[in-house]
């Protein structure tokens, strides 16, 4: 069998890729490890930067989004007993974000692709990369696939990045001292945007997947497992973090799921190896403070299916070798971003007094300078896409 892109992996990544190559007649075929179910179930990331949500929207694969998602123009910091508004509609007029849930998206793209014929083949197990340098084809129990380039799309796991010769990567990474406890509840939103609360306690996050359901964060020790926590245990300690500003009340319902995400900063350089590109958590993954991971993984995409349908026009590479170092400086702004709101808003346990004065210094100054704030909210809500 032979197609022009086999993309590996049906992650937000890959799904993007191949339904926006299909539109320009690119040939495509997307193999991917797990079931259909499962890759629409998994509970993942839920803000949508305006870049993401425009690339969404002008791909044709938007309504859904436009029509159940909800649009935020802000989000509160919450310390030493306030809240402080990041208000975007001042600090970055005509830029917002959307909260949407990631297997929303995931679900929208793999009905846009199966609508518009595109070959997703899950349960792909055992899936090999060959001659990424040179003629590359992608080989599993069941078959054999040969195409012009690999796009690996499969995760941080996955096996693409992994079949880069050694010593040709440079990888970059930082690990942190606490995890993510992620909890979906049956209970409206007890504010209407999303809560970053730091507390003495450590960090917690209120956000939102719809007027019924709430999603909730709590920083957790990193061996911490989903079970170690009861429903009471966690809306015990939701409260305890986020219950520090006169008249907020948390309101509690019944937890529908528990997950624990690792705290993570990667990046390997360059993203394209040979006839072999990267994009999304399989190239680069930041912690989730500043909710980056699933907008980066868009970002990527949009390159790429442009390098790679300019490629299919013109037969121009020039786009494919910029690729790398395109996408690169998004990555390391989100990457500095993403590593700046998790230290601002988390308890380090070998922080000295020092340390945690010097960081409430630091929220402070957020609080009060309109520049500081400024900074905040135009990465939050994304920088506009080169070009
Ligand atoms: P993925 O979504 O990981 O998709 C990769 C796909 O490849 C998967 O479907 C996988 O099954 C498949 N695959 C893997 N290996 C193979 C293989 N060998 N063969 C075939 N297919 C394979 N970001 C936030 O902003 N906020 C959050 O709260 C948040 N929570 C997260 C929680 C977890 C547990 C994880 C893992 C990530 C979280 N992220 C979060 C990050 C965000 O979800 C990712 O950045 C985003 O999913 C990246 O999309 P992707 O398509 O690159 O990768
Ligand atoms: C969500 C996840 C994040 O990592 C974040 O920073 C904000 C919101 C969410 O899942 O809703």
């Amino acid at each position: 069998m032979r197609t022009r892109v086999g993309i590996v992996g049906a992650g937000p990544a890959g799904l993007l890729l191949a339904h926006l190559l299909a539109a320009e007649g690119i040939d495509v075929v997307v193999l991917e490890r797990r079931s259909r179910a499962h890759c629409e179930s998994r509970i993942r990331a839920g803000v949508l930067e305006q870049a993401t949500a425009d690339t969404l929207t002008a791909a044709g694969v938007g309504d859904r989004m436009r029509a159940e998602g909800h649009v935020h123009h802000g989000i509160e910091l919450r310390f030493g007993g306030e809240g402080h508004r990041i208000a975007f509609d001042e600090l970055v007029p005509g830029r917002a974000i959307t909260v949407y849930g990631q297997q929303e998206v995931v679900k929208d793209l793999i009905a846009a692709n199966l609508a518009n014929g595109v070959d997703l083949r899950f349960e792909v197990e055992g899936i090999t990369l060959g001659g990424i340098d040179g003629e590359p084809h992608l080989q599993w129990a069941g078959g054999r696939l040969d195409c012009d380039f690999i796009a690996g799309c499969d995760g941080f796991h996955g096996v693409s990045r992994a079949s880069v010769p050694a010593g040709r990567l440079t990888a970059y990474e930082k690990t942190y001292p606490f995890a993510w406890l992620g909890v979906l509840a049956a209970v409206a939103p007890s504010a209407p945007e999303l809560v970053y609360s730091a507390s003495d306690r450590g960090f917690s996050l209120h956000s939102m997947r719809s007027d019924t359901v709430s999603r909730f964060y709590l920083q957790v020790p990193p061996e911490t497992r989903p079970e170690d926590w009861s429903a009471a245990a966690i809306w015990d300690e939701l409260k305890a973090r986020h219950e520090t500003v006169p008249g907020f009340t948390l309101a509690t319902g019944p937890v529908m799921s528990v997950d624990v995400a690792a705290m993570r900063s990667f990046v390997a350089e360059p993203m394209r190896f040979g006839r072999l590109l990267l994009a999304g958590d399989a190239a680069h993954i930041v912690p989730p403070t500043g909710a980056k991971g699933l907008n980066l993984a868009v970002a990527d995409v949009r390159v790429l299916a442009r390098a790679l349908g300019e490629y299919y026009r013109s037969g121009r590479e020039d786009l494919l070798d910029a690729y790398s170092a395109t996408c690169l400086e998004r990555v390391w702004r989100a990457q500095h971003f993403s590593w700046w709101m998790t230290t601002l808003l988390h308890r380090f346990a070998d922080a000295d007094a020092y340390d945690r004065r010097l960081q409430r210094a630091h929220l402070d100054y957020v609080a009060r300078s309109r520049a500081q704030a400024t900074a905040l909210a135009e990465n939050y809500v994304g920088p506009p896409y080169e070009g």
